[in-house]
């Protein structure tokens, strides 16, 4: 949630920093501002509501000079998404600027403080809190910047990820995090900061992820990170292993879309040397130091949010079925605030395309607190999560920029496959037969899901009809549950169209009362254990005059025949229906909100990750 952006060094501080806001624009997009130094330490500050784009415009043709600048895309916590609200934020005397991702809870009682000792406020935001503080705390101690910002920042209850310019102090950036992500790219005599990768990786693939309570004092030539304690720490430089045009759109009309048709790709590419048919072995060097401890787990336990809360639903179906292991699936927002019983004896899986989830993360550490192992499966190399975790694997999706999820959601549930066969090998609660046969069939699923996309087409002509819908209900029995679950969260969030998953079943305790001629019913209708019950609520939705949109094995006649429309997925054991299934759901999801004009990418409200509780 926002995106932050700071260069210092010998090229001109703009382009990189406005390059760098549209990169990270998938964290935020309400409003967009930049703070840039010119040589005889001016400070020109220009801020936005809206896109980065309407930011771009506004600052042609006015002075964007300067060698060290900084950049920050906002999705509003406190304040409205106006320009006033929109960040830099500066201190009193206007000589500090700040750009903040997180939040200060104790914004309140510093403002009023503050307000008290005759600071004014120009927003109603926290982050020009922190800055009047800095201000505040260097005046009355008469002490540097560095300090000011140290004992700024141990006042400060909350999360942060910031970038301080100072007019006094022309030739450094201090930037600092507790909780929110922070990387700096290493140049030759520059640096780079951002809340991700994706800015600095067409600079420099030598980066260092900041720690939680570091500080880092940014000059052209020097790279000095100390702690909030202000002991030196001894930077730790890794390579990126993303690719410029992992970032790009690659001549799709969106990301989204462009993520939907990677997918053969991403499953291909989570499952690459972790399994092994012909022996029928699963290696995950992650879990390996882990085996024995999942081998007596007396439970596991996902955390997870969102999308990545559905692919824990698909892996406690996989888990229980084929490692024997008794799985609970929380909701990280809602298991952080119970007191849950946990104890040494459960594993805490947690699932995050970013790793940076606020309420995933304070569900780890919770849980961690409680004596658990905690197991991360995460996408961004680096990110908090896996940082957080005993242990872990990454899925290997790529970055994913669409605020959507979809390859990172087949990634994941690939993920949990893995770890699912993994520990039932180990466990000995599948026969070699049947684990030789699984792991055959899943080395063809990308190129089995490369057909299930061939139904693009088919699935745009079917988009046409419901573009105009009001409400759909998603229905799904099994591990094809979740998968109506997911399916019904991508088209609410990207075409703005009410949408409810349930499982198929549950249908007559309830939501049959909304079935008229009106709405659609998308049901999970393939052949495997429930294809008869589906059948039966197919039947119990036309009976009612609904229109049932079906997602069908290859060759099915039955559902066919009741269907007003049918989409074929290939056949595959039961174990992969999550991975196939998903695909036309997706595609349905992304044709509706295109022909309804919403922008795809970037939804409203809404941000990639959401780094706030
Ligand atoms: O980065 P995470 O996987 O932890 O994010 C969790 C959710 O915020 C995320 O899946 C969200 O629901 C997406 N918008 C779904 O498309």
């Amino acid at each position: 949630m926002c995106g932050i952006v700071g260069y210092i060094g010998f090229r001109d501080a703009y382009p990189i920093v406005i390059k760098g806001l549209h990169r990270l624009e998938y964290r935020g997009y309400d409003s967009a501002g930049v703070a840039l130094l010119d040589e005889t330490s001016n400070l020109n500050i220009y801020k936005k509501a809206g896109k980065v784009a309407d930011l771009e415009g506004f600052i042609e043709g006015r002075d964007h000079s300067g060698t060290i600048g900084m950049g920050h895309t906002r999705w509003a916590t406190h304040g409205a998404p106006n320009d006033r609200n929109s960040h830099p934020h500066q201190s009193g005397d206007e000589k500090l600027a700040i750009i903040h991702n997180g939040i200060i809870e104790n914004y309140g009682p510093l403002k009023e403080e503050l307000i008290s000792r005759g600071h004014v406020f120009k927003s109603d935001t926290d982050t020009e809190v922190l800055i009047h503080l800095i201000e505040d705390i260097r005046q009355e101690a008469e002490i540097d910047l560095q300090k000011a910002v140290r004992e700024a920042l141990k006042q400060v209850i909350g999360a942060y990820a910031i970038v301080i310019m100072s007019k006094e102090d022309p030739e450094m950036l201090i930037a600092a995090r507790k909780g929110s992500p922070m990387v700096i790219g290493v140049g030759k005599n520059e640096y780079f900061i951002a809340s991700d990768a994706t800015p600095i990786v067409e600079y420099t693939k030598n980066v260092i992820y900041l720690d939680d309570n570091e500080i880092a004092y940014l000059k052209a030539d020097e790279l000095v990170i100390r702690s909030i304690d202000n002991e030196v720490k001894t930077p730790y430089v890794q390579q990126l292993e993303i690719k410029l045009e992992m970032l790009e759109k690659g001549g799709y009309d969106h990301f989204m879309l462009k993520e939907i048709y990677e997918q053969p790709r991403s499953i291909g590419d989570c499952m690459r040397g972790r399994i092994y048919p012909l022996e029928g072995k699963v290696k995950l060097g992650g879990i390996k130091e882990y085996t024995e401890k999942f081998k007596n787990a007396h439970r596991i336990i996902i955390v997870a949010c969102g999308t990545s809360w559905h692919a824990g639903l698909v892996g406690e179906y996989l888990i229980e079925e084929y490692a024997r292991i008794p799985v609970e699936v929380e909701y990280a927002s809602e298991f952080r605030y119970r007191n849950p019983i946990i104890t040494e004896n459960d594993i805490v899986i947690a699932i995050s395309q970013s790793g940076e989830t606020a309420d995933t993360m304070a569900a780890i550490e919770m849980a961690k607190a409680k004596g658990a192992t905690i197991f991360g499966i995460c996408n961004v190399v680096g990110s908090s999560i896996p940082r957080l975790s005993d242990a872990g694997i990454y899925t290997h999706a790529g970055p994913e920029i669409g605020v959507a999820s979809t390859k990172a959601f087949t990634a994941q549930v690939t993920a949990l496959t893995l770890m699912a066969f993994y520990m039932a090998e180990k466990k000995g609660t599948i026969a070699q037969t049947k684990l030789i046969a699984l792991l055959s069939e899943l080395e063809r699923i990308p190129s089995l899901v490369e057909r299930a996309l061939q139904s693009d087409g088919l699935i745009r002509e079917i988009s046409e009809k419901f573009k105009d819908s009001r409400n759909a209900l998603f229905l799904g029995r099994g591990s094809g549950f979740p998968v109506a679950l997911e399916g019904a969260l991508k088209l609410k969030e990207i075409s703005y169209i009410h949408a409810e998953g349930y499982p198929a079943a549950e249908m007559k305790h309830g939501p049959i009362a909304l079935i008229d001629e009106q709405m659609p019913v998308i049901v999970i209708a393939t052949k495997n254990s429930s294809y008869e019950k589906v059948i039966s609520n197919i039947q119990e939705v036309k009976a009612r005059k609904g229109v049932v949109i079906a997602i069908v094995t290859e060759g099915d006649t039955e559902v066919v025949r009741m269907a007003d429309y049918s989409i074929e997925i290939p056949s595959a054991d039961e174990a992969f229906l999550p991975l196939l299934a998903t695909i036309p759901l997706q595609l349905l999801s992304y044709h509706i909100a295109v022909l309804r004009g919403c922008n795809v990418d970037q939804p409203r409200n809404l941000a990639k990750s959401v780094t706030v509780e």
